[in-house]
């Protein structure tokens, strides 16, 4: 048989009956019916059954197959009997009769599903990715992921940007996460480090006069992993001149627009909303805040400040806060699943949980008493509260309240699932402080990255009161994960050389480290900003996946290893002596 296919695995239908046609695919499975052989044959684009006959001579070559065989049948398309047809397979109507059969290759069993749904631990996965990324909920992941990238590259053409590739050795700067660090053999005892982003590369290019970039783009940060992070992931990244934040909010605005519509069929409204970033950690405890249910923080502490109950009004004399919840109909939660959000709480450091069943002016339970009828009013008044709700209050610090009443929310709103599937909230997050106190290492440290922009009006009090400047920077959130971040760029060096002073960097160090940049910003540089997208998590999203991994060929696992070739290892002395490294023992 001549290798060459006439048609793939998905596409055939009962247009094609009589047809003489070749097929390439997996054995996908492989059913004996006393005689007749049914095989599943399985490629990119979907599944087609081939019977082979008793009589044809491709019966005792069929007889060997195994799952995963990979093999390639001549023969006829035919309708399937009557009650053998499979409405859910674009190829459900037919079948091919064999008349040849050429096994390509064969297979040792896989030590996972391909087909159905995945039964293996992700570690097994990860370590026979080629066989999991086989399976088709994984390709279709992929598929979604090469769209996007079509969708965007086609949309930045279309406005005039222009893709530039930018190093990957470059020189290290670490601010925020680790740079992973690669020696140079050239130079020994120097090290190049791969780019936690292209920043201060496409600084340089709107300097070089480009106007408009962007770049699909990986990115490197050697930081703890959690369900949304990689080590190595991609990033959109964009970069405009003689632009202010609206612009560039426009731009992007424009392009969600895009690929919702062209992605998922879904019409979404722009603008979207913005929400300061003060707002957003008041009511939802989060700078991303999940948007498709309520579940709305409410800040009580100057209504039970001259309560009975001294947790609280002792928490609020102290400086603290008193903050809640209001679970809609949550009334009627039992004893134990109070008892587990209690834990749960604690778990997340809180000392405790007040849990209030409202019942008219009155409150169920103990803390009734504490509080006069007029607190209890203001309060359901504020929380909106109704009948057979339930109020879960946290008294602490201002940071633990609101980040656990943050994630209680996300929590809750899972386990009562109030959280639709096929719903996307996207918003602006803005208006953030230009700065943050890292208490380890006793300093501001840039919220976003130094090159960001304080707002105008702010310039002033950037060295003597750092807290109270704000960023010209915006993060677009979207169901509650940061799919973008982006700022309008510091575009002056005495402005950039006072950022840095203010992040306790010294005028030497900042030469040594962004000397380039400095010099450059001299050199007739444009007001500019930009913003970068977090691809992998928007194909996450898009693709209705848990994990980031999920949507990444190749990730490493949370503690950074590849499974699959166990990257990092261990490399020979000789390496290690061309690169002049010593290791300690
Ligand atoms: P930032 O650090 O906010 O900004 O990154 C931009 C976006 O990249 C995604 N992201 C990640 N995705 C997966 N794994 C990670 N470890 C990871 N870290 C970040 C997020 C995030 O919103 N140069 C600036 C952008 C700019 O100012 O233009 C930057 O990198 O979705």
């Amino acid at each position: 048989m001549e290798l060459r296919r006439t048609h793939n695995c998905g596409e055939l239908d009962s247009q094609d009956i009589s047809k003489t046609v070749i097929l390439s695919g997996w054995v996908d499975r492989r059913r004996d019916h006393g005689g007749l052989i049914f095989i599943d044959l399985r490629d990119r684009w979907g599944i087609t059954q081939i019977r082979i006959e008793p009589v044809s001579k491709a019966y005792k070559d069929a007889k060997r197959l195994r799952s995963e065989f990979v093999v390639s049948f001549k023969g006829i398309v035919v309708e399937r009997p009557e009650g053998m047809i499979n409405k859910k397979l674009k190829t459900g109507e037919i079948e091919i009769v064999a008349e040849e059969i050429e096994i390509l290759n064969e297979s040792l069993t896989p030590p996972l599903h391909i087909s159905g749904e995945v039964n293996s631990s992700e570690d097994l996965r990860l370590k026979y990715r080629y066989l999991d990324l086989r399976r088709p909920e994984m390709q279709k992941n992929f598929l979604i992921r090469h769209k996007l990238c079509q969708i965007v590259r086609q949309y930045f053409s279309e406005n005039n940007f222009v893709e530039v590739e930018t190093p990957f050795l470059m020189k290290s700067t670490p601010e925020g996460a680790r740079d992973f660090l690669v020696p140079s053999r050239v130079w020994n005892g120097r090290f190049y480090a791969l780019p936690q982003s292209p920043q201060t590369y496409k600084q340089l290019l709107m300097v070089a006069g480009f106007d408009r970039y962007f770049q699909i783009v990986k990115c490197f940060r050697d930081e703890d992993l959690r369900a949304d992070r990689q080590p190595e992931f991609t990033q959109i990244d964009v970069e405009m001149s003689f632009i202010d934040v609206h612009d560039i909010i426009a731009v992007v605005e424009n392009l969600m627009v895009r690929i919702f519509k062209n992605l998922l069929d879904i019409e979404i409204k722009s603008p979207f909303i913005k929400i300061p970033y003060s707002e957003a950690m008041s009511k939802y405890g989060s700078d991303k805040p999940d948007l498709r249910f309520d579940l709305q923080i409410f800040n009580i502490s100057d209504l039970v400040v001259e309560s009975d109950f001294k947790v609280f009004s002792d928490t609020v004399k102290s400086g603290n806060v008193v903050a809640g919840i209001c679970a809609r109909n949550c009334a009627g939660f039992s004893r134990k699943q109070i008892d587990d959000l209690i834990q749960w709480v604690k778990d997340r450091g809180a000392k405790g949980l007040a849990a209030i069943k409202v019942k008219g002016t009155d409150w169920e339970g103990s803390l009734n008493k504490f509080f006069t009828e007029n607190i209890r009013k203001n309060i359901v008044r504020k929380m909106d509260a109704k009948d057979g709700d339930l109020l879960l209050f946290l008294a602490d610090t201002t940071e633990l309240v609101f980040s656990i009443l943050g994630d209680l929310r996300i929590y809750l709103a899972k386990n009562l699932k109030l959280i639709s599937e096929n719903e996307y909230k996207l918003a602006w997050i803005v208006d953030f402080p230009l700065f943050e106190y890292n208490s380890e290492e006793k300093r501001y440290v840039a919220r976003h990255h130094p090159f960001t922009s304080p707002k105008l009006a702010d310039i002033d009090k950037i060295l003597t009161e750092p807290e109270k400047v704000q960023a010209r920077a915006y993060d677009l959130v979207l169901n509650g994960m940061e799919i973008a971040g982006g700022s309008i760029r510091i575009s002056n060096t005495e402005l950039q050389q006072k950022m840095f002073r203010a992040l306790g960097i010294g005028d030497e160090e900042a030469n040594d480290k962004f000397g380039f940049l400095l010099e450059a910003l001299n050199y007739g540089a444009p007001p500019h900003g930009g913003i970068a997208f977090g691809l992998d998590r928007l194909v996450m999203i898009l693709a209705k996946c848990i994990s980031i991994r999920e949507v990444i060929a190749f990730p490493k696992t949370a503690s950074a290893m590849s499974l699959m070739d166990n990257a990092p290892s261990v490399v020979s002395q000789v390496q290690l002596d061309e690169l002049g490294i010593k290791l300690k023992k």
